[in-house]
């Protein structure tokens, strides 16, 4: 039986870039997108309107294409999930036990669900955190990643269900809009610079986080869920580091393009979900299990995304 991927939650930030990854490499009629809005952008390829808590039709989409692999991208993201924490509880867990149950049925053969940094909480060690550690995170957001990768682990364990996970740190793309994260600033910046010049961040000047530029993430999601089985040894999820900064020290990079670029700062509540947050993380688990290197650093990526925004904006 040959590959057929299902993404649910393929107009989000995260999907948008990665129905492009899979589709240039696996054909884009072996990609069927799926979301409960729109894409974002015009895709060549099949697309489902389907609900990630609907489990009829889910898995009537599954039949219909004959899929074998899901992506599940589906999720409140920390800030908003704060506005409803019992549908962000909902959402994220319920979505998560339709597709894990659809495999353990066998009909499924692998199955794809980030997890984040949101797991770590104000008592991990902040720097260099470990793949193993303290996880008390203190958003609602946090605590369904946390019960989502237990989840998966407990599914591959006892049902030997082939899931795969990545803790993402906060993504950073020109080709889509995030979508209610606290790590957000960091896509909302460029934008601003280029359309005036200032911007007003949420998180303070010295909050550093974990970050990706998204053409790393989305290698790193495909050649994880590609690596052979036996090399995937953790079946919770994978720490995986990038860059970290602060928005001081991207504002910094962003002037060496946009000299005059006026930076100022009013924290809001997301201050406390980046405060609970790791400042760097230590990924040396998935170098070693499955290859993983990232491409980018701070320069690299302002470069990069200066470049392409600026082309897509004009
Ligand atoms: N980018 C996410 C957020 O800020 C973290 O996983 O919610």
């Amino acid at each position: 039986m040959s590959k057929k991927i299902l993404v649910i939650g393929s107009s989000g930030q995260i999907g948008t870039e990665l129905v492009e990854g899979l589709r240039a490499r696996f054909g884009s009629e072996n990609v069927v997108a799926s979301d409960i809005k729109e894409p974002q952008v015009k895709q060549d390829g099949p697309f489902a309107m389907v609900n990630a808590m609907d489990q009829r039709g889910i898995e009537r989409v599954i039949e219909k294409h004959g899929i074998t692999e899901v992506y599940l991208l589906a999720a409140l993201l920390s800030a908003t999930a704060e506005k409803d924490p019992a549908f962000a509880w909902k959402l994220n867990m319920e979505s998560l036990l339709i597709i894990l149950e659809l495999a353990r049925e066998g009909k499924l053969k692998k199955v794809y669900w980030p997890s984040s940094i949101a797991v770590f909480g104000p008592t991990t060690p902040k720097d260099n955190t470990p793949q193993q550690t303290v996880t008390e995170p203190s958003t609602v957001y946090g605590i369904s990643k946390l019960a989502g990768e237990g989840w998966c682990r407990y599914y591959n364990k006892r049902y030997g269900v082939d899931v795969r996970s990545i803790r993402y740190p906060g993504l950073i793309g020109w080709k889509s809009a995030p979508g209610g994260g606290t790590t957000d600033y960091a896509v909302h910046i460029f934008h601003e610079v280029m359309k005036s010049g200032a911007y007003t961040s949420f998180l303070g000047p010295k909050s550093t986080l974990p970050m990706m530029y998204m053409p790393d993430a989305i290698r790193a999601t495909i050649d994880l869920m590609e690596a052979p089985s036996e090399q995937v040894k953790e079946r919770g999820s994978y720490n995986l580091a990038g860059l970290s900064f602060s928005p001081e020290e991207i504002a910094v990079e962003l002037r060496k393009h946009y000299p005059d670029f006026k930076m100022g700062y009013a924290p809001d509540e997301r201050q406390a979900y980046a405060d609970s947050w790791p400042r760097s993380i230590d990924d040396s688990a998935a170098r070693k299990d499955w290859g993983w290197r990232p491409e980018f650093d701070l320069k690299a990526m302002v470069d990069d995304m200066v470049l392409h925004l600026r082309k897509k904006l004009s």
